[in-house]
């Protein structure tokens, strides 16, 4: 091959070259074309391998033309690359579009159980008065439950409470927080100020008003010269902190076996402000909790001395609680974990 032949050869490829660039669709082409002209197998080094067979003073001048190729066809690449990127971009930025101002999907929020919350709130006041809160095992047996309590097997107060026993001899689901005053005094010296909250549990027949599972929150104070007037003190400013500042209180005689004297404490009906509604009964008033002075019997069997101590013990119904602010009818929608039920009290 002479160098006319090959100068021809060489112009042929920049034309062919330049053309197919400027015809690529898409820039995919314009890599393979860059490989087939340019690329170590291509064909600018196909042509380039008949340079051997010139004289040597011919050689130069193919090398000169074979840059301007090379030159020329890169050239037209990259325009053409420029103007096929514009395009896909453009196309991209089309069928790709996304609308930012498109509002996202909402997040739930969490938010606490009405009843944890309750009782959460009880804790604080009572929190403010120096109790600190303890808990007890839901699981417990028949002495703490009952028997250190003042209630001995087949005492008919026994009644108060239809228990779930356990397969295990001399244990029990808990019927209420009270066993929490034993352990607390069998771990505590006095002065004594604690709050016990927990779940509990009772053989009931289930409906809207009876639940076999429910909370309860349990006050215990023991010191010397604690009387029935602190008790009166302390859970006035307990109904107060709930209920509203002048929300008036009242003490009834109650009966249970591990407080003597007992009571049950009353505010006036939260819903006709004491005019004799269906919600209290045609009262006016409605019990919040249950209370009195611990027994001496009680004190001595959480190792205190009955003739030094004193000591006074609360308990509430959560659940109770929770519903003279909520008014909830069913006090089983507490316990079903229905989100369009727990998310009404955000
Ligand atoms: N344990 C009692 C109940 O379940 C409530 C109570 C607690 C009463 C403490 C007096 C003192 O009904």
């Amino acid at each position: 091959m002479d160098l006319a032949q090959l100068t021809r050869n060489l112009e042929a490829l920049r034309a062919r070259a330049v053309g197919a660039a400027a015809a690529a669709p898409d820039t995919a082409a314009l890599d393979a074309l860059e490989v087939g002209v340019l690329g170590k197998k291509g064909d600018l080094t196909a042509i380039l391998r008949g340079i051997g067979a010139l004289p040597a003073e011919d050689r130069p001048k193919v090398g000169a033309i074979a840059n301007e190729v090379r030159t020329a066809v890169e050239a037209a690449l990259h325009e053409a690359r420029s103007g096929l990127g514009g395009a896909e971009l453009a196309a991209r930025l089309a069928t790709e579009a996304l609308d930012v101002t498109t509002p996202g999907r909402p997040i739930r929020r969490g938010s606490l159980h009405p009843i944890i919350e309750t009782a959460r709130e009880i804790a604080e006041v009572f929190a403010q008065f120096g109790f600190v809160v303890y808990e007890g095992p839901e699981i417990e047996d028949d002495r703490t439950n009952f028997q250190m309590l003042n209630i001995p097997p087949d005492h008919p107060a026994r009644d108060l409470w239809d228990t779930l026993y356990l397969d295990v001899e001399g244990l029990l689901l808990r019927t209420h927080t009270s066993p929490g005053q034993i352990r607390v005094m069998h771990e505590e010296r006095p002065p004594i100020r604690a709050l016990l909250p927990g779940r509990c549990f009772r053989y009931e027949a289930v409906d809207a008003s009876h639940a076999s599972e429910f909370f309860q929150v349990e006050g215990l104070m023991v010191d010397e010269g604690t009387s029935m007037a602190d008790l009166k003190g302390l859970l006035d400013q307990f109904a107060h902190a709930m209920f509203g500042a002048h929300r008036p209180t009242r003490f009834r005689p109650g009966y249970y076996p591990f407080t003597e004297p007992s009571v049950a404490f009353d505010i006036l009906c939260v819903i006709c402000d004491g005019e004799k509604c269906p919600a209290c009964s045609r009262t006016g008033w409605m019990t919040i909790l249950g209370a009195g002075m611990v027994h001496p019997v009680v004190l001595r069997y959480g190792g205190i001395d009955p003739e030094r101590y004193q000591g006074f013990a609360f308990g509430m119904g959560v659940e109770r609680i929770a519903n003279l602010r909520h008014q909830v009818a069913d006090l089983r929608l507490y316990m079903e974990d229905d989100l369009r039920f727990l998310g009404a009290f955000r």
